[in-house]
């Protein structure tokens, strides 16, 4: 069968428009499944355990840096180590933290602070604690048969 020339362009114009829609879909799509919005760097999450910070997870009180403390966060199916945690009121607190195994949620109730934990990322969240209280931290992703029992505690002191 002759193509007219015209035809044929359109196809070739259809099939490379195609290409382009879909890849660009495919690298965007990436992106986004792929590294959590607050994902600075990069860990080996077989290792992680062994890996500064997270070989001591739990708070530290840090000098010369643009807050007072860095919580160190190891999230695994089901529970956050450390599970409860004292912040003195009016801290400003980095949030270090990554999981071990699957992907996880670090929510904490009453604040703005919610990440998505994904093992090889280290996510980050700085804020200033200064309302006392007792933060219940939620896991807010699905991440199997004991989703819903994973939870932790940060305490806000005077
Ligand atoms: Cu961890 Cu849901």
């Amino acid at each position: 069968m002759h193509m007219h020339r015209y035809e044929k362009w359109w196809l070739v114009f259809g099939t490379g428009s195609l290409v382009v829609f879909l890849f660009i879909l495919g690298i965007s799509a990436f992106h986004q499944g792929h590294t959590p919005p607050s994902a600075k760097a990069f860990v080996n999450h077989e290792q992680v355990d062994k890996i500064a910070p997270f070989n001591e997870p739990g708070l530290k009180k840090v000098e010369g840096k643009d807050w007072d403390y860095e919580l160190v966060v190891l999230a695994s199916a089901f529970f956050y180590n450390p599970g409860e945690v004292e912040i003195p009121k009016g801290s400003k607190v980095k949030v270090i933290a990554t999981s071990k195994d699957v992907v996880h949620g670090f929510g904490v109730a009453g604040t703005n602070i919610n990440m998505m934990l994904e093992p090889g990322y280290i996510s980050e969240y700085v804020t200033t604690l200064d309302k006392a209280g007792e933060y219940l931290v939620v896991c807010n992703e699905y991440c199997g048969t004991g989703h819903h029992t994973m939870k932790s505690m940060i305490k806000v002191v005077d």
